[in-house]
């Protein structure tokens, strides 16, 4: 590392041209980007404080307002510069965001006392752009207080509701448009169809941004960024990191060269499906460290679970140094940082330019001096997965729940030995098998076995045993910020306890986890 090679000159990479949503704080303004994106048009989402002249930069096919707080009269409440409005760029404005548009355009908003929260009738004009197909009585969901009392100037009402008789207006000439609820959730039944009508008919967006699009996109990107120098990365057998490995590998083939290292906390046949995968399927370049045995002995009478943390991501990063230094001179680093990643650094300030990276593999990147490649800063978990089925990533690979980096070591309470992490193992290995016959594995969020290191009486055959409980955690979840336990049913619930205690010499009883987070946590450790 560190010697001179001349730089490539950089490609253009084809870019679309984005729908971009103005971030005014509201809760849903990742979701309009994400359901904009269903509709095939690309899109990202940009801070409110973005000037006219820097959103007009990137070319944007439309801006979508998002939600906000309580008011656009309130003190330090997000506010547009309204030469946004002179673009001459189709403006569809959310709940916070239309009001923003009826106040800064010559209408009003005003606290009317008829604050709508939830399921909410609404009529609406079918002749109107936003409405066209649409049943002229529909269900939605609001949620405000400050009402627009009149539409800003040259635009027309086309929706009410009981108490929001301006629940929605346009102005065909200017294309600006507002509504009052949020098209973007589930509870708006019709709410996909209003935005297809604002980004197919008013925008005259394309529904061009497919998964094989991204790819062609994403791998000329990496060509531009890397040129012929080599990269690497670390593979965890998790889908993020596999698809950003294919997409570099797709770019700049045997240029990269993937480190798999195996501590050996694994799930059962997991590191030989990574191996099989990217070795014989894919002919990735693999180095596949077998250092089972490093991090058993690293720990050895541990039993706190932050020292745990701490001494397995340490080993880590040595045995990965040791691999990349054997690999010679590499330049970059391949990292599978996510858009909600990006977005939760703060990345939606100066138009997606000062971007914060997320730095996964914990201080690797500046310890060795390797620049980041990260092909999917832009897109969701969702995309990543419908990228992953594209090229060609085997389903179980695909849809594989989370699962963290310290693995099964952070599963087992108390100190973690060879003998717990084979009785673990299997008593996952047997919870996963069922909950997939059963239908039921992608409906949860995560499903894994855990195992205490304390001891139970039991009774088998006529002997007196003594030993371990597993307990059994299933979640529900939207993203792991909260979660509930999932109501498996009966039937399953006594196939995989008699499976378990049946198969698995060593355990003797099997708990279910019934705590939700907050205020338990997901993972035991
Ligand atoms: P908790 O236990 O905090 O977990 O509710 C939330 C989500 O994060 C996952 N998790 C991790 N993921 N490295 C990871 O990549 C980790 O060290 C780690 N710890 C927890 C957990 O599985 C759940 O999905």
């Amino acid at each position: 590392m560190g010697e001179v090679v001349p730089l490539p000159a950089p490609e253009e990479a084809a870019e679309e041209r984005p729908v971009l949503v103005v971030d005014l704080g509201g809760q849903y303004s990742q979701l309009i980007a994400r359901r904009v994106r269903e509709c095939r048009v690309y899109s990202e989402l940009v801070a409110h404080t973005a000037s006219p002249a820097a959103l007009a930069a990137r070319q944007p096919l439309a801006l979508v307002l998002s939600g906000g707080p309580a008011s656009v009269y309130a003190e330090g409440a997000p506010q547009v510069d309204p030469g946004i409005f002179e673009l001459g760029v189709p403006v569809l404005g959310i709940c916070y965001g239309m009001q923003l548009m009826a106040r800064d355009l010559g209408g009003r908003v005003e606290r009317t006392n008829a604050s709508e929260f939830g399921r909410t009738e609404l009529a609406a004009e079918t002749g109107s752009e936003l409405f066209g197909g649409l049943p002229p009585e529909q269900v939605c969901w609001m949620s405000h207080r400050d009402s627009v009392t009149a539409p800003p100037l040259g635009s027309r009402v086309v929706a009410g509701s009981p108490s929001t008789p301006i629940a929605a207006f346009e102005d065909r000439e200017r294309r600006l448009y507002g509504v009052q609820f949020h098209p973007e959730v589930v509870h708006t039944p019709h709410g996909t169809e209003l935005l297809t009508n604002f980004l197919y008919r008013v925008a005259d967006a394309p529904p061009v941004w497919t998964a094989a699009a991204v790819i062609e996109e994403e791998t000329a990107r990496i060509r531009a960024q890397v040129g012929d120098r080599r990269v690497l990365c670390a593979l965890s057998g998790g889908v993020d990191s596999a698809v950003a490995a294919l997409l570099v590998h797709k770019a700049v083939g045997d240029q990269l060269t993937c480190v798999f290292v195996d501590h050996g906390f694994l799930r059962k046949d997991e590191a030989a499906q990574v191996v099989e995968t990217f070795g014989r399927h894919f002919h990735v370049p693999l180095a596949h460290v077998d250092a089972r045995e490093r991090f058993l002995g690293r720990l050895a009478g541990v039993t706190d679970p932050e020292e745990k943390r701490r001494r397995i991501g340490e080993e880590f990063i040595r045995v990965f140094e040791e691999e990349a230094k054997r690999l010679g001179s590499v330049r970059y680093l391949v990292q599978g940082t996510l858009y909600s990643d990006v977005i939760e650094s703060g990345g939606t300030d100066g138009v997606a330019a000062t971007i914060k990276s997320h730095h996964n593999v914990g201080g690797l990147p500046e310890r060795m001096d390797l620049e980041l490649v990260e092909p999917l800063r832009m897109l969701f978990k969702d995309e990543v997965r419908r990228v992953g089925e594209e090229l060609g990533l085997p389903e179980r690979m695909v849809w594989r729940h989370p699962f963290p980096g310290p693995g099964l070591a952070i599963r087992i309470i108390g100190e973690v030995t060879q003998e717990r992490l084979e009785i673990l193992r299997e008593a996952d290995a047997i919870l996963l098998e069922e909950v997939r016959r059963a239908g039921l594995y992608r409906e949860l969020w995560q499903c894994f076995a855990v195992l205490p290191a304390i001891r139970s009486v039991g009774v088998q055959g006529d002997e007196r045993t003594y030993a371990y409980p597993v307990v059994i955690r299933a979640v529900t979840s939207e993203d792991a910020m909260t979660a509930d336990w999932a109501r498996l049913p009966y039937d399953l619930l006594e196939t995989i306890s008699s499976r378990i205690i049946n198969e698995i010499p060593g355990v003797n009883r099997v708990a279910l986890d019934l705590s939700s987070k907050p205020p338990a946590t997901i993972e035991w450790e």
